[in-house]
């Protein structure tokens, strides 16, 4: 099957183009990671060279944002410069029904959740499969953690009842290496009974940057979904 007939594929794209439609002229525009976002940051810059949108400026949220916005011709701006960011879309690991959710599938969760909570409204892009009843039942929670404090933080989570796992790169050759220069761990809970505790207490145990728990930020969720082979957003 062609990568243009792949139904999952094809509403990745039109999760992207539905996310990318709803930016206006003169906005700052949060730009996420993943492989969802990545088409919104795409569908973002051909509405820019048709002449439609004009005057943005994206801040990017990893290094792989950043690399994509500047092939798409997406002028970049840095938080020290803007006052505001008025719209942020970005992709998601698991939705549960409150719009909580849990990032950092790209280890890139520690500057998402800066970007996407300073965002005016927040817009999630994903696929029906991140859509679960309870966060944590079908992907772990990633900790981003300074390299020396790996093995006591490690001990502390433990201790919470937390299953942490190194996350290790491609090949498994050496540790997933984050944009900051940390590592991430992967922490299967049991049960996640209330993700808003959870985040502050992972969040704060010395040593750990920042965990991929976001409770409370989202503004709007996008869904797609494949019907009858074809892809559907609601
Ligand atoms: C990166 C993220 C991504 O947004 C998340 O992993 C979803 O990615 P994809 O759209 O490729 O499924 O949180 O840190």
């Amino acid at each position: 099957m062609s990568a243009e007939q792949d139904p999952v594929k094809l509403m990745k794209q039109e999760v992207g183009r539905a996310a990318a439609a709803r930016v206006q002229s003169g906005t700052i525009v949060g730009l996420g990671t993943g492989s969802t976002t990545a088409y919104a940051i795409e569908f973002l810059g051909d509405r820019i060279k048709k002449g439609e949108l004009k005057d943005i400026k994206g801040i990017p949220t990893s290094f792989q944002a950043s690399v994509l916005a500047k092939q798409y011709g997406i002028p970049l701006t840095t938080l020290d410069e803007v006052d505001r960011i008025d719209i942020a879309i970005d992709g998601a690991d698991e939705v549960d029904p409150q719009h909580n959710l849990i990032k950092g599938g790209g280890a890139a969760h520690t500057r998402e959740k800066i970007v996407d909570a300073l965002a005016e409204q927040f817009i999630v892009v994903v696929d029906s499969s991140k859509i679960v009843d309870r966060l944590g039942s079908t992907f772990p929670v990633p900790v981003e953690v300074i390299p020396l404090a790996m093995t006591p933080v490690m001990r502390a989570i433990e201790k919470l009842g937390g299953k942490p796992e190194l996350r290790m790169g491609v090949k498994k050759a050496g540790p997933v290496i984050t944009d900051q220069g940390n590592m991430v761990i992967d922490v299967k809970f049991d049960s996640i009974d209330n993700p808003g505790e959870l985040e502050k207490t992972l969040n704060n145990i010395p040593g750990v940057l920042e965990n991929g728990l976001f409770v409370g930020v989202t503004d709007l969720v996008l869904v797609g979904e494949v019907v009858d082979g074809k892809p559907v957003i609601r």
